[in-house]
C-alpha cells in the first residue's frame, strides 16, 4: 500500500513536498487551537526542528525513508497530555492532511495517524477511572 501510494500517484520528491506541507500546516492550525496550542506552545522549544522531526517521521512512515529512526510514543510520555486531546489532534490533523496531500497519500496518511491515536492513547491512559473513562491510574 506505501509502495503504491509512492509509485502511482507521484513521486518522491513531491511526496516529500506534500508531507512538509501538511506538517506545517497541521502545526498552524495546531498552535492556533485552543486545546493543543498551549501544549505545543509549552513543549516545543523551536517549531523549525521539530517540523523537520515530524516531516521525517511521516517520510518514513509513509514512503519508507530512514531519516527518522526515534521511537515517538517515549516522547509523549511526559507531555501534559489529557485524554481529550486526542480527538482534537486527530481531527486537525485530519484537516491539514485533506488541504495538503493528494488523495490517496492523505489517506494513507489519515489511516496511520488514526491507528497510532489509538496506540498511543490505550498506551498512555491503560485504565479506567470511576466513570468509566480512560485513565492513567487505576481507579
Ligand atoms: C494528544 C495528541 C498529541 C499531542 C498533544 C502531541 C504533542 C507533541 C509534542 C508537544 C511533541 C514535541 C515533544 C518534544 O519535543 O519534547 C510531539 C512530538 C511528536 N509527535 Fe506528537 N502529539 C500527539 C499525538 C501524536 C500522534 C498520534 C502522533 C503520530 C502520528 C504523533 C507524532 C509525533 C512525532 C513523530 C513527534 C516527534 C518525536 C521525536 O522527537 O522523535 N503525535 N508531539
Amino acid at each position: 500500500m506505501e509502495a503504491a501510494v509512492k509509485e502511482d500517484v507521484m513521486d518522491n520528491e513531491a511526496a516529500e513536498a506534500a508531507i512538509r506541507a501538511c506538517v506545517k500546516r497541521f502545526y498552524e492550525i495546531g498552535g492556533a487551537d485552543p486545546m493543543l496550542g498551549p501544549v505545543f506552545e509549552k513543549t516545543i522549544a523551536e517549531l523549525e526542528p521539530h517540523l523537520e522531526i515530524v516531516a521525517n517521521f511521516w517520510s518514513h512512515a509513509l514512503l519508507g525513508t530512514t531519516r527518522y529512526q526515534g521511537t515517538p510514543f517515549g516522547v509523549h510520555v511526559n507531555l501534559p497530555i489529557e485524554v481529550e486531546h486526542f480527538g482534537r489532534w486527530l481531527s486537525l490533523f485530519k484537516k491539514a492532511a485533506a488541504e495538503t496531500m493528494p488523495e490517496a497519500l492523505a489517506t494513507a496518511a489519515i489511516a496511520r495517524a488514526d491507528h497510532m491515536t489509538q496506540c498511543f492513547q490505550s498506551g498512555l491512559f491503560p485504565f479506567k477511572d470511576a466513570e468509566g473513562r480512560p485513565s492513567k491510574v487505576p481507579a
